[in-house]
């Protein structure tokens, strides 16, 4: 499948989306890990995409889609994908449509994850994430914690949380969402391809996605 992620930061897109891979072969690309590996590595990307991305700003579209239009090409795109955290404006999503256009492809669904924001704040405090960039396991200290010791269940390495889930980043993460990313809801359902789920759930949510799909 073919498919775009949405919702809030924290709605569970990185979560639902690593399920939905297992269930269908094809690959997660996520723009925010892609950032975050360049941001570790201390790359030319990384360096310009730090500050942004600490202050819980979005990173300007000509450098998301720069990457972007190298990842899609790549090999393992043909068996299908799940763009999480991209597009996150209307530009962004104009752009995706010319650059599939180019090469051939289209989108099956639009999945947003709809979360109301005291639920999407109370996870974001709590969320750990695994700090070896090939696994990036997603755990909650409530629902789904780490090993006692705060080591990664899949890959032993340790498990932190985010640079951008201070209090004050979150707040500008979910005013930008507000303002930039939740047009997008309207915009996808005018093309004919929104799918909403109330998710408060993960495991039912994939669930209820893998129903909606098999009748896409
Ligand atoms: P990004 O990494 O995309 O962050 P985000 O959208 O803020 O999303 P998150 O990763 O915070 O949350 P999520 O929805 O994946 O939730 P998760 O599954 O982890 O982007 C980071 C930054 O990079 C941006 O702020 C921006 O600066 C930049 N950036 C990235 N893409 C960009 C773009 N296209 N353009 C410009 N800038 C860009 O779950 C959260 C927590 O909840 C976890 O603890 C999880 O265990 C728990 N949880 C999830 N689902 C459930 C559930 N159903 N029940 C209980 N707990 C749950």
């Amino acid at each position: 499948m073919r498919i775009v992620l949405l919702g809030a930061p924290g709605a569970g897109k990185g979560t639902v989306a690593k399920s939905l891979t297992e269930f269908d072969g094809s690959v997660q690309i996520s723009t925010g890990d892609i950032l975050r590996n360049a941001v570790k590595a201390g790359s030319e990307l990384g360096k310009k995409a730090k500050g942004y991305m600490e202050r819980g700003e979005l990173v300007p579209d000509d450098l998301i889609m720069d990457i972007m239009e190298v990842r899609m090409k790549e090999p393992d795109c043909q068996k299908g994908f799940l763009l999480d955290g991209f597009p996150r404006t209307i530009p962004q999503a104009e752009a995706l449509k010319k650059l599939l256009d180019k090469i051939g492809m289209k989108l099956d669904a639009a999945i947003n994850l709809d979360v109301p924001t005291d639920v999407i704040l109370d996870r974001l405090t709590t969320r750990r994430t695994c700090s070896n960039p090939d696994c990036q396991e997603i755990y909650n200290v409530k629902s789904n914690p780490p090993t006692a010791d705060g080591k990664c269940r899949k890959c032993g390495t340790d498990v932190i949380q985010r640079a951008d889930e201070t209090e004050e980043a979150i707040g500008n993460r979910l005013k930008t969402y507000q303002d930039k990313t939740a047009p997008l809801i309207v915009y996808y359902e005018k093309a004919g391809l929104l799918k909403n789920f109330l998710s408060l759930n993960s495991r039912e949510t994939v669930e209820n996605v893998k129903i909606a799909l098999k009748g896409a």
